[in-house]
Protein backbone atom coordinates (compact mmCIF):
# COMPACT_ATOMS: atom_id res chain seq x y z
CA UNK A 1 0.00 0.00 0.00
CA UNK A 2 1.26 3.29 -0.53
CA UNK A 3 1.82 5.61 2.06
CA UNK A 4 -1.62 7.70 2.02
CA UNK A 5 -3.50 4.48 1.65
CA UNK A 6 -1.92 3.42 4.78
CA UNK A 7 -3.08 6.88 6.60
CA UNK A 8 -6.29 6.94 4.92
CA UNK A 9 -7.18 3.54 6.65
CA UNK A 10 -5.73 5.34 9.97
CA UNK A 11 -8.15 8.48 9.40
CA UNK A 12 -11.15 6.17 9.16
CA UNK A 13 -10.57 5.34 12.93
CA UNK A 14 -10.58 8.35 14.12
CA UNK A 15 -12.54 10.80 11.76
CA UNK A 16 -16.00 9.88 10.68
CA UNK A 17 -16.35 8.88 6.90
CA UNK A 18 -12.87 9.10 6.58
CA UNK A 19 -12.31 12.94 4.93
CA UNK A 20 -13.48 16.16 5.36
CA UNK A 21 -15.41 15.97 2.27
CA UNK A 22 -17.74 13.40 0.48
CA UNK A 23 -16.31 13.97 -2.63
CA UNK A 24 -12.89 13.43 -1.59
CA UNK A 25 -13.10 9.90 -0.78
CA UNK A 26 -10.64 7.45 -1.95
CA UNK A 27 -13.31 5.10 -2.79
CA UNK A 28 -15.12 7.03 -5.18
CA UNK A 29 -11.68 6.77 -7.24
CA UNK A 30 -9.29 3.99 -6.52
CA UNK A 31 -10.12 2.22 -3.50
CA UNK A 32 -7.08 1.51 -1.16
CA UNK A 33 -4.36 2.42 -3.90
CA UNK A 34 -5.58 6.02 -4.07
CA UNK A 35 -2.40 8.51 -3.16
CA UNK A 36 -5.59 10.30 -1.09
CA UNK A 37 -2.78 13.72 0.76
CA UNK A 38 -0.52 15.92 -0.52
CA UNK A 39 2.40 17.09 0.27
CA UNK A 40 2.58 20.21 -2.58
CA UNK A 41 0.48 21.20 -4.93
CA UNK A 42 1.56 23.85 -7.94
CA UNK A 43 -0.33 24.53 -11.04
CA UNK A 44 -1.77 21.07 -12.29
CA UNK A 45 0.96 19.36 -10.39
CA UNK A 46 0.54 17.77 -7.13
CA UNK A 47 3.01 15.29 -4.74
CA UNK A 48 1.74 12.67 -2.82
CA UNK A 49 3.17 11.59 0.42
CA UNK A 50 5.72 9.17 -1.60
CA UNK A 51 6.65 12.44 -3.89
CA UNK A 52 4.93 11.09 -6.55
CA UNK A 53 4.17 13.48 -9.06
CA UNK A 54 0.43 13.52 -10.88
CA UNK A 55 -1.52 15.71 -13.03
CA UNK A 56 -4.50 16.61 -11.49
CA UNK A 57 -6.81 16.26 -14.73
CA UNK A 58 -9.90 15.78 -12.89
CA UNK A 59 -11.50 17.94 -10.07
CA UNK A 60 -8.91 20.66 -9.01
CA UNK A 61 -9.97 21.19 -5.32
CA UNK A 62 -13.65 20.18 -6.52
CA UNK A 63 -13.65 23.00 -8.78
CA UNK A 64 -12.08 25.50 -6.14
CA UNK A 65 -8.84 25.84 -7.93
CA UNK A 66 -9.91 27.00 -11.32
CA UNK A 67 -6.71 29.67 -11.21
CA UNK A 68 -4.69 26.29 -10.58
CA UNK A 69 -2.78 25.72 -6.98
CA UNK A 70 -0.73 27.41 -5.41
CA UNK A 71 -1.35 30.23 -7.50
CA UNK A 72 1.40 32.95 -7.14
CA UNK A 73 -1.20 35.88 -7.08
CA UNK A 74 -3.19 34.64 -4.38
CA UNK A 75 -0.58 33.00 -2.67
CA UNK A 76 0.59 36.26 -2.31
CA UNK A 77 -2.33 38.01 -1.31
CA UNK A 78 -3.29 35.76 1.68
CA UNK A 79 0.72 36.19 3.35
CA UNK A 80 0.02 39.74 2.34
CA UNK A 81 -3.40 39.39 5.14
CA UNK A 82 -1.80 36.88 7.16
CA UNK A 83 1.37 39.38 8.23
CA UNK A 84 -1.17 42.19 8.79
CA UNK A 85 -3.55 40.47 11.12
CA UNK A 86 -5.97 38.18 9.58
CA UNK A 87 -8.69 38.01 12.57
CA UNK A 88 -9.31 40.77 14.85
CA UNK A 89 -12.08 42.05 17.15
CA UNK A 90 -12.99 44.89 14.35
CA UNK A 91 -14.65 43.73 11.07
CA UNK A 92 -11.95 43.22 7.77
CA UNK A 93 -12.97 46.49 5.89
CA UNK A 94 -12.33 44.35 2.52
CA UNK A 95 -15.86 42.58 2.84
CA UNK A 96 -17.26 45.64 2.28
CA UNK A 97 -15.30 45.88 -1.16
CA UNK A 98 -15.91 42.63 -2.00
CA UNK A 99 -20.06 42.34 -1.14
CA UNK A 100 -19.51 45.56 -3.79
CA UNK A 101 -18.03 43.22 -6.05
CA UNK A 102 -20.00 40.59 -5.99
CA UNK A 103 -23.25 42.43 -6.60
CA UNK A 104 -21.77 43.62 -9.43
CA UNK A 105 -20.97 40.61 -10.79
CA UNK A 106 -24.33 38.88 -10.03
CA UNK A 107 -26.59 42.18 -10.80
CA UNK A 108 -30.52 40.61 -9.69
CA UNK A 109 -28.29 40.69 -6.30
CA UNK A 110 -28.70 43.67 -3.76
CA UNK A 111 -27.24 42.26 -0.09
CA UNK A 112 -24.49 39.83 0.22
CA UNK A 113 -24.05 37.63 3.13
CA UNK A 114 -20.84 35.04 3.12
CA UNK A 115 -21.18 31.74 4.56
CA UNK A 116 -18.41 29.09 4.76
CA UNK A 117 -19.82 26.23 3.21
CA UNK A 118 -22.25 25.17 0.50
CA UNK A 119 -24.76 23.61 2.73
CA UNK A 120 -24.48 26.13 4.71
CA UNK A 121 -25.24 29.10 2.40
CA UNK A 122 -28.36 26.61 1.17
CA UNK A 123 -29.47 26.53 4.14
CA UNK A 124 -29.71 30.19 4.89
CA UNK A 125 -31.06 30.89 1.49
CA UNK A 126 -33.68 28.53 2.38
CA UNK A 127 -34.21 29.86 6.09
CA UNK A 128 -35.13 33.19 4.18
CA UNK A 129 -37.29 31.86 1.61
CA UNK A 130 -39.39 30.62 4.19
CA UNK A 131 -39.24 33.84 6.34
CA UNK A 132 -40.53 35.84 3.47
CA UNK A 133 -43.54 33.51 2.60
CA UNK A 134 -44.37 32.16 5.30
CA UNK A 135 -44.40 28.90 4.28
CA UNK A 136 -42.59 25.72 5.50
CA UNK A 137 -42.26 23.33 2.72
CA UNK A 138 -39.55 23.58 -0.30
CA UNK A 139 -39.06 22.16 -3.42
CA UNK A 140 -35.95 20.63 -4.03
CA UNK A 141 -33.84 19.93 -7.50
CA UNK A 142 -30.12 18.72 -6.83
CA UNK A 143 -27.76 18.32 -3.87
CA UNK A 144 -27.75 20.91 -1.45
CA UNK A 145 -25.70 19.84 1.43
CA UNK A 146 -26.19 17.87 4.57
CA UNK A 147 -28.15 20.28 6.87
CA UNK A 148 -31.54 18.78 8.68
CA UNK A 149 -33.89 20.72 6.09
CA UNK A 150 -32.48 19.02 2.89
CA UNK A 151 -31.77 15.19 3.99
CA UNK A 152 -35.66 15.30 5.25
CA UNK A 153 -36.64 14.48 1.93
CA UNK A 154 -35.43 11.26 2.97
CA UNK A 155 -37.58 10.65 5.68
CA UNK A 156 -40.69 10.60 3.70
CA UNK A 157 -38.88 8.00 0.97
CA UNK A 158 -35.41 7.02 1.04
CA UNK A 159 -35.16 7.31 -2.75
CA UNK A 160 -35.53 10.38 -2.81
CA UNK A 161 -32.61 11.64 -3.33
CA UNK A 162 -32.22 8.78 -6.51
CA UNK A 163 -31.57 10.70 -9.17
CA UNK A 164 -30.35 14.29 -6.98
CA UNK A 165 -26.74 13.45 -7.49
CA UNK A 166 -26.16 11.79 -4.21
CA UNK A 167 -28.75 8.75 -3.34
CA UNK A 168 -29.70 7.12 -0.28
CA UNK A 169 -28.19 9.49 2.25
CA UNK A 170 -29.40 8.55 5.60
CA UNK A 171 -31.80 10.93 7.26
CA UNK A 172 -30.69 9.29 10.45
CA UNK A 173 -31.08 11.63 14.15
CA UNK A 174 -32.86 14.67 12.16
CA UNK A 175 -36.47 15.57 13.85
CA UNK A 176 -39.72 12.96 12.88
CA UNK A 177 -41.53 16.63 12.69
CA UNK A 178 -39.42 17.58 9.30
CA UNK A 179 -41.14 14.53 7.51
CA UNK A 180 -42.85 15.78 3.88
CA UNK A 181 -41.09 19.50 4.05
CA UNK A 182 -38.75 18.68 1.40
CA UNK A 183 -40.50 17.49 -1.68
CA UNK A 184 -37.76 16.62 -4.56
CA UNK A 185 -38.41 17.36 -8.34
CA UNK A 186 -35.96 16.41 -11.41
CA UNK A 187 -34.26 19.19 -13.71
CA UNK A 188 -36.35 20.19 -16.88
CA UNK A 189 -39.72 18.45 -15.29
CA UNK A 190 -41.95 21.11 -15.54
CA UNK A 191 -44.50 18.71 -15.17
CA UNK A 192 -43.87 17.06 -11.52
CA UNK A 193 -42.87 20.65 -9.81
CA UNK A 194 -46.42 22.25 -11.09
CA UNK A 195 -47.69 19.00 -9.24
CA UNK A 196 -45.67 19.60 -5.95
CA UNK A 197 -46.67 23.08 -5.99
CA UNK A 198 -50.77 22.67 -6.97
CA UNK A 199 -50.77 20.03 -4.09
CA UNK A 200 -49.18 22.03 -1.44
CA UNK A 201 -50.75 25.33 -2.28
CA UNK A 202 -50.89 26.74 0.89
CA UNK A 203 -48.04 25.28 2.24
CA UNK A 204 -45.25 25.16 -0.19
CA UNK A 205 -42.86 28.81 -0.30
CA UNK A 206 -39.28 27.71 -1.67
CA UNK A 207 -38.18 26.18 -4.67
CA UNK A 208 -34.33 25.88 -4.50
CA UNK A 209 -32.00 24.17 -7.40
CA UNK A 210 -29.25 23.40 -9.15
CA UNK A 211 -29.15 25.80 -11.99
CA UNK A 212 -26.68 24.07 -13.89
CA UNK A 213 -24.26 21.09 -13.27
CA UNK A 214 -22.18 19.66 -15.88
CA UNK A 215 -24.17 20.66 -18.65
CA UNK A 216 -25.91 23.69 -19.93
CA UNK A 217 -28.51 25.23 -18.30
CA UNK A 218 -31.87 24.84 -19.79
CA UNK A 219 -32.73 28.42 -19.73
CA UNK A 220 -36.62 27.33 -20.71
CA UNK A 221 -36.92 25.05 -18.02
CA UNK A 222 -35.57 27.98 -15.57
CA UNK A 223 -38.21 30.73 -17.18
CA UNK A 224 -41.15 28.39 -15.86
CA UNK A 225 -39.74 27.51 -12.54
CA UNK A 226 -39.60 31.64 -12.14
C1 LIG B 1 -24.87 22.49 -5.54
C2 LIG B 1 -24.29 22.21 -4.20
N1 LIG B 1 -24.92 22.72 -3.12
C3 LIG B 1 -24.42 22.48 -1.87
C4 LIG B 1 -23.27 21.74 -1.68
C5 LIG B 1 -22.75 21.51 -0.27
O1 LIG B 1 -21.58 22.21 -0.08
P1 LIG B 1 -20.60 21.97 1.19
O2 LIG B 1 -20.08 20.57 1.05
O3 LIG B 1 -19.55 23.02 1.02
O4 LIG B 1 -21.44 22.16 2.43
C6 LIG B 1 -22.59 21.21 -2.78
C7 LIG B 1 -21.36 20.41 -2.58
O5 LIG B 1 -20.87 19.72 -3.47
C8 LIG B 1 -23.11 21.43 -4.08
O6 LIG B 1 -22.52 20.93 -5.16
Amino acid sequence: MNSGAVLYAKAKTIIPGGTQLLSKRPEMFLPEQWPSYFKEARGVEIWDLDNIKYMDMGIMGIGTCSLGYANPDVNQAVINAVERGSMCTLNSYEEVELAEKLIELHPYTEMVRFSRTGGEACSIAVRIGRAASGKSKVAICGYHGWHDWYLATNLDNSDNLKDLLLPGLNPVGLPAALKETALPFHYGNIDELEAIVSNNKDEIGVIILEVQRGREADLPFLRRVR
